[in-house]
């Protein structure tokens, strides 16, 4: 039994799986949060191909976060040579909603999920150097930076390739 709740919890907010339905408002929240933005295809076929860990956070007042992953067969960090490893592809809460336990939420479960539903043995995602709120975040479940991705971003940012074992 996966442990997503089917009513809000204290915190006003409970976290289930995406549907189509919830793909506008999570493209608005992307687009107001991060500079990183995709075509809609991008977002559909995560939906189609991973939708158990396509996850949104939602609050009364509606869809307030996402969390987008993959499942890729790729390099170990931690485990061996390649292993199965789910891949955070975009995360975002909004802003109104931060500091309030939203993302951890979002990534205990995707973490959960990537190696219950998929066998994922590993997690990596990339991260701006300059990101400190989401850095912290990922430190505080066991990342570690295990790359550094010169100018990996549009505008010349570095990024962290950070990783954890599930
Ligand atoms: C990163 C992000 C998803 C975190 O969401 P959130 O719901 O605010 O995070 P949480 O409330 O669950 O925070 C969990 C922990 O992360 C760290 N953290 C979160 N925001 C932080 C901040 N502004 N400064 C420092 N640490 C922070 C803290 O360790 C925090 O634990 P604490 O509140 O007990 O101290 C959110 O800031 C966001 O949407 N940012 C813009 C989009 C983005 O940068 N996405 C990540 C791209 S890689």
């Amino acid at each position: 039994m996966l442990p997503t709740s089917d009513t809000f919890d204290d915190c006003e907010f409970r976290i289930r799986e995406a549907s189509h339905a919830d793909l506008d408002k999570i493209i608005e929240i992307n687009m107001k949060s991060l500079p990183e933005h995709y075509p809609r295809y991008f977002w559909e076929q995560h939906i189609e191909e991973w939708g158990k860990i396509f996850l949104v956070a939602e609050a009364p007042s509606g869809i307030i976060g996402y969390m987008m992953n993959r499942i890729e067969n790729d390099e170990g960090f931690f485990k061996g040579d390649f292993v199965l490893r789910g891949h955070v592809v975009s995360i975002a809460v909004l802003k109104e909603y931060r500091r309030r336990g939203v993302g951890k939420a979002l990534m205990l479960e995707g973490m959960y999920r990537m190696k219950k539903i998929y066998g994922a043995e590993e997690v990596v995602l990339e991260v701006r150097v300059s990101n400190e709120p989401a850095t912290n975040l990922y430190r505080s479940l066991g990342f570690k930076v295990v790359r550094i991705l010169r100018r990996y971003y549009m505008d010349g940012e570095d990024a962290y390739l950070m990783a954890a074992p599930l």
